[in-house]
């Protein structure tokens, strides 16, 4: 089969850049070579791995089969009417530039994504953990994501309202795990200029624009960032490697009693009717004094306690024990699980 690579080291395709290998690998820029790859694995019975930007993988060990990273990286603005604008987007476009593209278009700019600046990774990974940062999350702007199912390797359109998000979370990550290809995502974006400042200290930063607009919002959340969080390119890391976990609002209330100064959210629409908030895992990993611990090669960074780092030379393994005792302290102290957010390749 053309295009398809033996035994490619998977170390440039991970933030944490590890050593690992895929049997095969291919970066198809089309669905058509996307459906012949899928066909040709099909028939000699590989298993697939879909790769985005490599932002939020671990490769535990070497994959035994294709992985398969898709590059279509086309912008086409479908429609609009006064108040919104609807653009195409293929899944190999890296998110940041498309965030950049939209605080540019129409010179004003179109709103929605722009306090999801600076997040590493591709447009076609975006809607499966749902990013989200400073108060957005990409879900309240996606209108549809087009892709091809694995198995029977036909084509699918899904709508908003079918694809289960939720705080980091999709059908993508769930009953559809690992059985699509998305190839281009559908944003819905606002004209109207409606910002959502109210997240941590993005107020105050702005104050040292003369107006707050798109551009300027975008770049206090990239100065933001920059403070608070590694930069992959020089320190191997994935962004958060845990989630904030949501627990019942009775559990809250007594860790507040045991740790008045506890972080405690409310959790989105769905838990919250169930009465269920959200606490803050890098309090209480740097409550259980692990910010900028290191054990050898790995440590949790020392800015932002929800980052593991692999300060060179680390392997997955020596990650993965190091996450398990940090999981492990956090229990211990505050009786609450913590789950990687990361996804982990084994
Ligand atoms: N906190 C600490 N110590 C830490 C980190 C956080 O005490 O080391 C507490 C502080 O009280 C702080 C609160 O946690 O006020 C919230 O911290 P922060 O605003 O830094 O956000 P986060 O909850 O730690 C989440 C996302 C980030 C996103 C930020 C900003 C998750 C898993 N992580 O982190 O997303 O950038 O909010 O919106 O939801 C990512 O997914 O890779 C990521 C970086």
């Amino acid at each position: 089969m053309q295009n398809i690579e033996e035994n490619k080291s998977l170390k440039a395709f991970n933030s944490f850049g590890f050593e690992a290998k895929a049997r095969y690998f291919a970066a198809p820029d089309s669905d058509e070579k996307i459906m012949a790859l899928l066909a040709y694995a099909k028939k000699h019975d590989i298993p697939v791995f879909v790769l985005g930007g490599g932002n939020n993988v671990v490769f535990a060990k070497d994959f035994d089969g294709l992985v398969l990273c898709p590059k279509m990286n086309g912008i086409n603005i479908i429609s609009e009417n006064d108040n919104d604008i609807f653009i195409d987007v293929g899944a190999g476009f890296e998110w940041d530039k498309f965030v950049r593209y939209t605080s540019f278009l129409n010179y004003k700019g179109v709103c929605g994504i722009e306090n999801l600046s600076g997040i590493p990774g591709t447009v076609g990974a975006a809607p499966v953990q749902n990013i989200g940062a400073y108060g957005m999350e990409v879900k309240d702007t996606i209108f549809t994501v087009n892709g091809i199912f694995i198995d029977d390797i036909k084509t699918f359109l899904l709508k908003n309202s079918k694809c289960e998000f939720a705080y980091r979370d999709s059908i993508f990550k769930n009953s559809l795990k690992q059985k699509t290809v998305i190839t281009c995502v559908t944003f819905k974006l606002s004209k109207k200029h409606e910002y959502k400042l109210d997240y941590g200290n993005l107020k105050d930063e702005l104050a040292k624009y003369d107006k707050i607009d798109l551009r300027n919002i975008r770049q206090t959340i990239l100065d933001i960032r920059a403070t608070k969080l590694p930069d992959p390119k020089e320190l191997g890391n994935a962004g958060s490697f845990f989630k904030n976990p949501v627990v019942e609002r009775t559990t809250a209330e007594r860790l507040l009693e045991q740790f008045p100064s506890i972080p405690v959210y409310p959790a989105d629409s769905t838990d919250a009717s169930r009465n269920k908030v959200k606490l803050s895992a890098g309090w209480m990993i740097e409550n259980c004094a692990l910010k900028g611990y290191r054990q050898n090669n790995i440590g949790v960074h020392h800015k932002q306690a929800l980052i593991l780092v692999n300060y060179g030379g680390g392997t997955a393994q020596e990650l993965m024990s190091f996450a398990q005792m940090a999981q492990d302290k956090v229990f211990d102290k505050f009786g609450v699980k913590i789950e990687p957010e990361v996804v982990i390749v084994n």
